[in-house]
């Protein structure tokens, strides 16, 4: 091949072309929607900046893409059926386009999705995420599927050129995957195994955003707290918090999800002592029966977990706390599901995510007897969530009166109030002074608050002049 052929070649690939069916084809832009945690969120942007990298541009919609993704979620079934609702959209208009499903659905489902959707290019789940760039190589020189599903990886999927989407919070991933196996979770199958990141590349990412002007990080792994840090260090995860919110410019730092059994005083300990960590843990408890959490192998007791919940409430700051109920697990009883609503008079959470069971394939949930009707699962769900809007009502109604410091994310020009957030991660959305010149000047600052009015779900309150 003379020189410039190569050239030729080399460039081609570079800028996106490739040839398929003997003809050029144009892959220069993508679309990507992404669904579930924010775990999918931050695969995304990293995903986002490995294609910009490559030379694709971004549109934002699949019509004009010539390479649409879909980073999928399978926690449930209402989940995993929305990309195969999209994907179907396209049977008959997509011819052209390649379409590639990555993310827990394209985990669990594997090649199926090849007979399910065959205009569907490309299959990789989030273990396979580093390969990406030899992945798309073979798409661009003409490979008319490819798949990246092997689970058994040591890696975790890093790359400087994130394209993060949000101005005022930027997600760093510090562990993947999850050694667990609560009996109706599908991520043991679709992430992988536990592999935590070296804390001197978090550090790093972390100084580099705060350079750039991030205030705010949140550290992200199906178990956060289960973090081992392979390097020399040997950092836990308690200590990584520590020196991540010392990092300078840092004034906000988060972490999620946390498990109960993970769940040490030493992570209490660091938030007392350390301003930037926020006063906010998320510690999904599932169930306040203690029978319950036994049958959905959480390895916990309702006693271990009010411990956890104890160290909270008597730290000397005021930690919000929220969690994750499912209701209607195979086999709970209405006993069981009375234990759960007393829990939640107990604790009193600033609010939690509610879920009715859903089966999931792999899952060893699957062959426990007394599953639940759908309408008994709705039944209870529509109880808790009246109980937990009542509880909320009146914590909330404790802040007035309160100087709450918030972290402005936005304007809601219908409303004319400031969106804020505060440290426990509640919105507080906020008047200003009447005349106040330049309202752009206050998004990314952080101002202190006076609560005014409280709702189930957020706070109203005025600038403290
Ligand atoms: N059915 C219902 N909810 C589930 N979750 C996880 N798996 C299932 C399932 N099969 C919920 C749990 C978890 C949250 C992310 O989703 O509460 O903490
Ligand atoms: Fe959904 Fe769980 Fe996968 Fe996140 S890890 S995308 S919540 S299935």
């Amino acid at each position: 091949m003379s020189h410039s052929l190569e050239v030729e070649s080399w460039n081609r690939r570079r800028s996106g072309f490739y040839n398929r069916n003997n003809g050029l084809l144009r892959m220069k832009t993508f679309y990507i929607e992404t669904f579930g945690c924010q775990m999918n969120v931050h695969d995304s942007e990293k995903v986002m900046g490995t294609l910009l990298r490559r030379g694709y541009r971004q549109v934002d919609s699949p019509e004009s893409a010539d390479l649409v993704l879909y980073n999928t979620c399978s926690i449930r079934d209402k989940a995993e059926q929305k990309v195969f609702n999209r994907l179907q959209q396209f049977k008959k208009t997509g011819n052209g386009k390649v379409f590639g499903v990555l993310g827990c659905v394209a985990q669990q489902e594997g090649e199926r999705i090849f007979e399910r959707a065959p205009h569907v290019g490309m299959v990789v789940g989030s273990a396979s995420y580093h390969k990406l760039p030899d992945l798309l190589g073979q798409l661009e020189t003409g490979n008319r599927r490819v798949t990246g599903l092997e689970l058994d990886t040591d890696e975790t999927f890093e790359t400087p050129f994130a394209r993060r989407d949000n101005p005022h919070r930027a997600y760093i991933t510090i562990i993947e995957g999850c050694d667990k196996s609560c009996a109706y979770c599908v991520v043991p199958f679709t992430r992988g195994p536990e592999r935590s990141r070296g804390s001197g590349g978090i550090l790093r990412e972390a100084r580099d955003l705060a350079e750039t002007g991030y205030t705010e990080i949140q550290l992200l792994g199906q178990n956060v707290n289960s973090y081992r840090d392979p390097s020399p260090a040997g950092w836990d995860f308690a200590t990584l918090l520590r020196n991540v919110a010392c990092v300078p410019g840092m004034r906000r730092v988060r972490f999620t999800t946390s498990h109960p059994r993970d769940f040490v005083k030493e992570i209490i300990d660091a938030i007392e002592d350390v301003p930037a960590l926020c006063n906010h843990v998320h510690l999904p408890v599932q169930s306040g029966s203690s029978r319950m959490l036994g049958r959905m192998q959480r390895l916990y007791t309702r006693d271990e977990y009010m411990r956890r919940i104890e160290w909270m409430k008597r730290a000397s700051r005021d930690i919000a706390i929220t969690t994750d109920i499912i209701v209607g697990f195979p086999g709970e009883t209405e006993e069981d599901f009375e234990q759960t609503l007393q829990l939640l008079d107990e604790i009193e959470y600033d609010s939690l995510f509610s879920f009715k069971y859903s089966p999931r394939p792999n899952t060893p949930a699957l062959r426990l007897e007394g599953q639940i009707a759908e309408e008994e699962k709705g039944r209870r769900l529509t109880i808790l969530q009246e109980k937990q809007r009542a509880i909320q009502i009146r914590r909330n109604a404790g802040y007035v009166g309160t100087v709450e410091e918030v972290h402005i994310e936005g304007y809601n020009k219908a409303l004319q109030q400031w969106i804020g957030r505060t440290s426990q991660n509640k919105t507080l959305n906020f008047y200003d002074a009447p005349n106040d010149g330049s309202k752009e000047d206050l998004l990314g600052r952080y101002l202190p608050v006076r609560v005014t009015r409280a709702g189930p779900n957020s706070l109203v309150g005025e600038r403290v002049q």
